[in-house]
């Protein structure tokens, strides 16, 4: 028989686990008092501040020559920019020469990958499959905190619908339920199995608040929007890494409604620490502290200083505000002590969780940095997300994939043989990259069959204004069967402080296309970049494209396998594209208005440009496969719900082609009449299933009460019985549709 423990035992076991936790819980935060109690004023300003290592820097640096000496005077919290064991251990044992030994924190921009580089994030979010994006972030952290990082700058996690602006490639997309759902995905895979272990480094959520929404898509600029539309489009991502437990944020450089985001208390305060009680901190970003004066919100440093402190960033980057002011401006009382105590004990608080004060050094292992070095299941991990994040736009006459034998292929384009511009923006350029990094041209000399002929001809460099190269190009399209023409962005074009207002392709790549195309020859594009381009041209004159993105490490192994069908591309756009800059913001998730266009032909009078279609040219979901789906009607198990009922919607999907295929079945809603104006579509869920040819699934999705809320004109987040309308379809364009009601 059975024995079971007696109640007593299992209850007094839960009580001895509890009053345990607590113990180890009570003794950091007691151990976090302690050190707070010895600390001078300047010490604990100390902490507060943060400087680039010498060796490099990721923003507008200000020479300080004593950098190493403050380090051993308490004066430094942290360093960003510092990487390897060997440095961060020289550092540390500086840190370990002040009165207190605090250790430092080592912050680094691990944004998709260390050693080993993943696809940009932008990327990754078109694989729409969160494991994916988890094990992608959690090789991430192992890998840096091997080379004695303790701390990414990362997930970036602002929502962007403006693809003028550079940072795209840092995000999720322009969608607030896909941003939160990969916003978890990347803190979880940084933070691993918690604080304390050895390969989990400390995630940030960036940049806290809106500076997607810069004004024309301009890095910087200001920012000006309703606390409404803030709070249901900008802060779902945030507050789900917060709830995530996220250990830090990063605010933003612009300002939020005239106030800058790193003077901003209703940010930092109000909403991030009081009301979503977040207990870790904020770090400033590099500068925003000191840049309160040029936004016109600060006269000098010293009112930086005493604005960003009270208005709860706790951490000033690089711009030296703090150590320089806050110890006066304690001591006129423009700044509490207890808001310079609230702060430090958040730091301190970290550095404990982090196993620092037991070990300053336990990063710093040789041999686990060594042993990350070339990692092979890092690499495979590498290439498995690359093929799920490429989204296929166009496969005329299926003339993808191609065939891997028995024909000549041209290979042309100046992405052809690209190395290091395959790995984008935010990444590492290590010295044996020339080897480690794979083209498209090695993939496919690695894949090709013997009967095939590989032709290559560069025809033009990314940028260019010269086509002296195209007569080659032609040359060797001519003598093919098949051309691939791989084409796009360079690696530094998207990122930070890259905003354009052109984003056709650069160069005279657009003009290559088109003499290649003359030649009448079958053309296959590959565009790699870090947002949405336009390339409207190559779309009419190529047969197939592939949006590649820019796919790290193992891109051209990633590239190939999608062009000769060993992976049957997966992707599903994060982002609307646009057809031109003029079409900018466009995004599934708009409001109706009072005059819809029902088409391309109802545009006068309407709320429609009458020189431009309605629609993007790709619409956020959007993605092919080499096989087709197809969808059956909607059922619904009721036509109305009330508060606290499900909803069952199901549909079935079937593969009605020649190749097992995955499809990310998406799931939006419609609230026909609010309090305020509600989106056309929003993103409530999707699913994805992997189908033979014949194969058919009967996919579910359960709708409740809670997943209609949103902020009212009051900014509650409530729902309001009424009318919907739910949809569930390949992308937000295509779907099916069904009615329901939310009733009292
Ligand atoms: C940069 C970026 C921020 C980055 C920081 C440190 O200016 O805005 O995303 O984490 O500085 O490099």
């Amino acid at each position: 028989m059975r024995k079971h423990i007696p109640i007593l035992t299992f209850v007094f076991i839960l009580l001895l686990q509890g009053f345990i936790c607590y113990a180890q819980k009570k003794t950091i935060d007691q151990k976090v008092d302690s050190v707070l109690k010895m600390m001078t004023l300047d010490e604990k300003i100390g902490q507060m501040n943060q400087y680039n290592g010498p060796w490099g820097a990721t923003g507008p640096l200000t020479n300080d020559n004593n950098l190493l000496s403050q380090i051993k005077e308490g004066k430094v919290g942290s360093m960003l920019n510092v990487t390897g064991v060997k440095r961060t251990r020289e550092l540390q044992e500086l840190a370990m020469q002040s009165r207190l030994k605090i250790p430092l924190l080592f912050g680094q921009d691990v944004i998709h990958g260390y050693r080993t580089i993943f696809p940009i994030p932008l990327a990754e979010a078109a694989s729409w499959d969160m494991e994916a994006i988890e094990r992608s972030a959690r090789i991430a952290a192992t890998e840096a905190s091997a080379a004695g990082i303790h701390w990414t700058f990362a997930p970036m996690v602002d929502i962007a619908r403006d693809p003028r602006w550079g940072r795209v490639m840092e995000g999720a997309g322009e969608d607030p339920y896909l941003g939160s759902m990969i916003a978890v995905a990347r803190v979880k895979g940084f933070q691993g199995k918690g604080f304390g272990h050895t390969d989990a480094v400390m995630a940030c959520a960036k940049h806290f608040a809106a500076y997607g929404a810069a004004v024309g898509g301009r890095d910087y600029n200001s920012v000006d929007m309703s606390l409404r539309q803030l709070h249901e489009v900008y802060l779902p991502p945030f507050k789900a890494a917060a709830a995530a437990g996220a250990a830090s944020f990063m605010n933003s450089f612009n300002d939020l409604n005239g106030i800058p985001a790193t003077g901003n208390s209703y940010l930092q305060r109000d909403i991030l620490k009081k009301e979503w009680g977040f207990k870790g901190f904020v770090v400033s970003d590099w500068g925003s502290v000191g840049e309160m004066i040029p936004h016109g919100y600060a006269k000098d440093n010293y009112e930086a200083a005493i604005l960003a402190a009270n208005a709860g960033s706790d951490m000033d980057m690089e711009s030296r505000s703090y150590i320089k002011n806050l110890a006066q401006a304690v001591k006129e009382g423009k700044v509490k002590i207890a808001v310079i105590d609230e702060a430090v004990r958040r730091l301190l608080k970290k550095k404990f969780e982090m196993g620092l004060f037991d070990d300053p050094y336990r990063f710093c292992n040789e041999e686990r940095e060594k042993q990350q070095w070339d990692n092979q299941a890092h690499l495979h991990a590498e290439l498995d997300i690359a093929k799920r994040s490429v989204v296929l736009l166009k496969n005329e006459q299926n003339v993808l994939p191609i065939k891997r034998s028995d024909q000549t292929i041209a290979l042309i384009g100046p992405f052809v043989k690209a190395k290091s511009d395959n790995l984008g923006f935010w990444s590492y350029d290590w010295p044996d990259d020339s080897l480690r990094v794979v083209s498209l041209w090695e993939g496919m000399q690695k894949k090709a069959s013997k009967g095939t002929k590989l032709l290559y001809a560069k025809g033009c460099n990314i940028i260019d204004t010269s086509s002296s190269g195209f007569e080659e190009a032609v040359e060797a399209a001519n003598k093919a069967d098949v051309v691939i023409m791989s084409i796009g962005e360079a690696r530094d074009m998207s990122g930070e402080a890259k905003s354009r207002s052109n984003i056709h392709l650069p160069g005279v790549q657009e003009e290559l296309v088109k003499a290649v195309a003359a030649t009448g020859k079958p053309i296959i594009v590959l565009i790699s970049a870090g947002r949405p381009l336009v390339f409207n041209t190559v779309a009419e004159k190529a047969k197939a494209i592939l949006y590649t993105w820019w796919l790290g490490t193992k891109a051209g192994d990633a590239m190939t396998d999608i062009l000769f069908g060993d992976y049957n591309p997966s992707g599903k756009l994060p982002m609307s594209f646009p057809i031109t800059e003029g079409q900018i913001p466009v995004y599934y998730n708009h409001f109706n208005t009072g005059r819809p266009a029902k088409d391309d032909n109802d545009r006068f009078y309407r709320s429609a440009y009458t020189d431009l279609s309605l629609y993007p040219a790709y619409p956020f979901g959007f993605g092919l496969s080499y096989t087709h789906f197809s969808y059956s009607g909607i059922t619904l198990n009721k036509e109305s719900i009330k508060p606290g009922e499900t909803l069952k919607a199901s549909i079935t999907v079937t593969n009605i082609g020649s190749m097992e295929g995955k499809e990310t079945v998406q799931l939006y809603i419609r609230d026909l009449v609010g309090s305020v104006v509600r989106p056309v579509k929003e993103l409530k869920g999707f699913q994805q299933v992997t189908l033979k040819p014949g194969e058919s699934k009967e996919i579910y999705f359960a709708i409740t009460a809670n997943d209609l809320r949103f902020y009212n004109d009051k900014l509650l987040y409530k729902y309001e019985p009424g009318d919907f309308k739910l949809f569930i379809g390949t992308n937000s364009r295509d779907v099916k549709e069904a009615d329901f009601k939310l009733i009292k």
